[in-house]
């Protein structure tokens, strides 16, 4: 009921009759009232006029399972959204649904994770309100050897929601690290589970600098916040919604297409080393290569004196040749 409120009354201009909102939500004016008054106490701004109804003013940075319902409205392939105030990883929750069999998008978010994670067992630092921590459940039906592709789908999609809801210039680095300015701004996880040639479920784990003011100490020099490249604040549910609006149509498109021909070159001009020199890291192996850019399949091309060769993200790491970007 307080998702329906909500979106009624974000969904309209000027106010929102009390009956109306009765009607619609099928409660009584009173149950309609409480609601209201909730709203109210978590910091939505509400005007209430007698014989006008309500209206939404404005509303802080929040996030609660009704605030994302009620933005997400739409999404085909959401059907329901999980939200904690703080846990675990967001990733370990969709992978505990995934095993329950639940065969519907879902999408948990939290507002604070104790141990979430990043690639390659890094910690990904999780302050509570500022960040965005949310992971995308989802069954594709495609091989399990395609999956490696949606985490370049997720990137070109993160990317442009960042640069739609944020106004900043973007970049990715292979395979997707979201940079801003030369730092980390933004990381994607996808983990996944598959017998040999199905997909059981798949979450993509993506974890977002957003309003941070500052960032910890041991990652200040390699990381930054959307806040911190431009000065705004920015409301971390409607850059949810993007997100995952973005997401949806490349995903689409992939599912149809079946490789990531459609959006290859979309990646590759936004590639922060394409045609440069990287280094590509593999154990204790490092050597020099120019980038050309992602494949059909998202394996990376790489050439060192005219000689080309692929690099599988699985297996390698990649940095600037002169410095982490
Ligand atoms: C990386 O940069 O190496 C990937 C970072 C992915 C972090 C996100 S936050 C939401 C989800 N839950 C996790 O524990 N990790 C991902």
């Amino acid at each position: 009921m307080k998702t329906r409120i909500l979106e009624k009354l974000k969904n309209t201009e000027g106010f929102v009759s009390g009956q109306e909102i009765c009607n619609e939500a099928g409660v009584s004016r009173t149950a309609v009232w409480k609601v209201i008054n909730q709203l109210k106490e978590e910091g939505y701004v509400i005007e209430s006029v007698s014989k006008k109804g309500y209206r939404i003013i404005s509303y802080p940075d929040i996030l609660s399972e009704s605030e994302i319902k009620s933005t997400i409205t739409g999404s085909h392939i959401i059907k329901d959204v999980v939200y904690y105030e703080e846990t675990d990883s967001t990733n370990t929750r969709a992978k505990i649904l995934g095993e329950e069999s639940i065969n519907k998008g879902t999408l948990v978010v939290a507002d604070r994770q104790i141990s979430g994670k990043g690639r390659r067992e890094r910690v990904f630092l999780s302050p509570k309100g500022e960040g965005i921590y949310m992971t995308l459940l989802i069954k594709p039906d495609i091989p399990p050897i395609k999956a490696s592709m949606l985490t370049i789908i997720a990137a070109v999609a993160l990317r442009e929601a960042i640069e739609k809801e944020a106004v900043i210039e973007a970049k990715i680095k292979w395979p997707n690290d979201i940079i801003v300015n030369g730092r980390k701004l933004a990381g994607i996880l996808t983990e996944m589970n598959a017998q040999m040639d199905y997909i059981n479920y798949l979450v993509i784990g993506i974890g977002i600098n957003v309003n941070n003011k500052k960032m910890d100490d041991e990652i200040k020099d390699i990381s930054t916040s959307i806040y911190l490249e431009s000065k705004r604040e920015i409301k971390r549910s409607s850059l949810i919604k993007t997100i995952v609006m973005c997401f949806e149509e490349y995903y689409k498109k992939f599912l149809n297409v079946g490789d990531l021909s459609f959006i290859k070159e979309e990646y590759n001009n936004n590639l922060i080393h394409y045609k440069k020199e990287v280094t590509i890291i593999s154990g204790s192996k490092s050597e020099n290569f120019i980038s050309l850019g992602i494949l059909d399949d998202g394996e990376l091309e790489v050439e060192k004196n005219g000689k080309i060769q692929k690099v599988i993200s699985g297996e390698v790491s990649l940095r600037g040749a002169e410095k982490y970007v």
